[in-house]
């Protein structure tokens, strides 16, 4: 499935990030040479140490928002295949410079110009399920209504990605694919209060302290391994039935708040207090995604469960930074 890959060249934007030095990780290991442009803004280097002196793979320090930047990534790399994940992103970041969000547009319409100028063979958007805002239906339908007022600029840059996406496919014949990624999880993700809900608990989970829930934690949310969410990306890229397609990645399986709480103090054996805050602004409360599209258009599955990703990723953050 994924012979494309061997000796191929590769842009990775958000190289450095979570889901992005993962990728990186698959990439390298299937033969592709990796490029990686990251401003290192919520990525780090050492997510990508493992590569270091590897001819396979080069650093480019920059900013994926800045034309000049991608002129000289695109020419000396002549990427086939561009994944662009690099955005600004994390509930607490945006909420407290929403207008740094809107930078990611200049990102976004300089990659699909130099992909279609540069005859790259397919270019993946990173979108997310933030675009259906609170759902008017669920499970939300990459087709079915969207509730686009009031949101927050992150998930209005997320939507005009999607847009060029198809744009590019329909007007210039570029193969686009975007995915609206749900709730992804696993070792390398931001855990500080500006990174995303299991890392946060799992760190206070290793620290022995209570696990704070924004709201009375009915609000729901579809986890997805690491793992599952690179295959599906990798996937996604080479097949042609998703070209031009706005396709949700999940598991479709809503996980309450609660029980996430319940099952990463049980992971950690731990007798941890769950403590009630109230609920952050640009909250949503339900999101559940209609994964069948993924399933018919991509053909795979997010088949790990929520245990084994959770004991996972605990085990990794506890060798980490030390045992608690
Ligand atoms: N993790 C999730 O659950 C989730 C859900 C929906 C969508 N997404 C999307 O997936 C992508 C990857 O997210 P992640 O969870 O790995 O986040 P992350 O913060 O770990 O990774 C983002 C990476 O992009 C880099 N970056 C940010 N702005 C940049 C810029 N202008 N130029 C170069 N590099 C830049 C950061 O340094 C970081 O390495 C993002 O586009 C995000 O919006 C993630």
């Amino acid at each position: 499935m994924f012979e494309a890959y061997k000796g191929a060249s590769v842009l990775v934007t958000g190289g450095a990030g979570f889901i992005g030095s993962h990728l990186t990780d698959r990439l390298i290991e299937l033969g592709a040479k990796v490029v990686v442009l990251d401003d290192l803004s919520t990525g780090k280097r050492e997510n990508l140490s493992q590569h270091e002196g590897n001819p396979n793979f080069a650093f480019a320090h920059g900013n994926a928002n800045d034309w000049p930047t991608l002129d000289r990534v695109f020419d000396t790399h002549k990427p086939d295949y561009v994944f662009h994940l690099g955005a600004f992103c994390g509930v607490k970041r945006v909420e407290e410079r929403p207008l740094d969000v809107l930078k990611d547009i200049d990102g976004i319409r300089a990659i699909f110009e130099f992909c279609k100028d540069r005859k790259v063979k397919k270019i993946l958007y990173s979108s997310s399920s933030e675009v259906y805002g609170e759902p008017i239906s669920l499970p939300t339908h990459e087709h079915g209504p969207i509730n686009v007022s009031p949101r927050d600029p992150y998930s209005l840059v997320k939507m005009l990605g999607e847009n060029l996406t198809h744009h590019y496919y329909e007007q210039y014949g570029l193969k686009t694919v975007a995915l609206r990624f749900f709730n992804v999880y696993g070792p390398r993700q931001e855990s500080s209060p500006y990174g995303f809900v299991v890392g946060i608990f799992l760190d206070r989970a290793l620290k022995g302290e209570p696990l704070h829930i924004f709201g009375d934690g009915s609000a729901t949310r579809d986890f997805v391994f690491y793992k599952d969410n690179v295959n599906t990306i990798l996937t996604a890229m080479l097949k042609d039935t998703t070209d031009g397609q706005t396709i949700n990645v999940g598991k479709g399986i809503p996980t309450t708040i609660q029980e996430l709480a319940e099952r990463v103090a049980a992971v950690s054996g731990k007798d941890l207090k769950i403590e009630y805050l109230p609920v952050r602004k640009m909250e949503i409360k339900y999101r559940t995604p209609d994964v069948q599209r993924m399933h018919e258009l991509i053909g795979t599955k997010a088949e790990t469960t929520l245990e084994e990703g959770l004991r996972e990723t605990y085990e990794y953050m506890k060798n980490k930074h030390g045992a608690a």
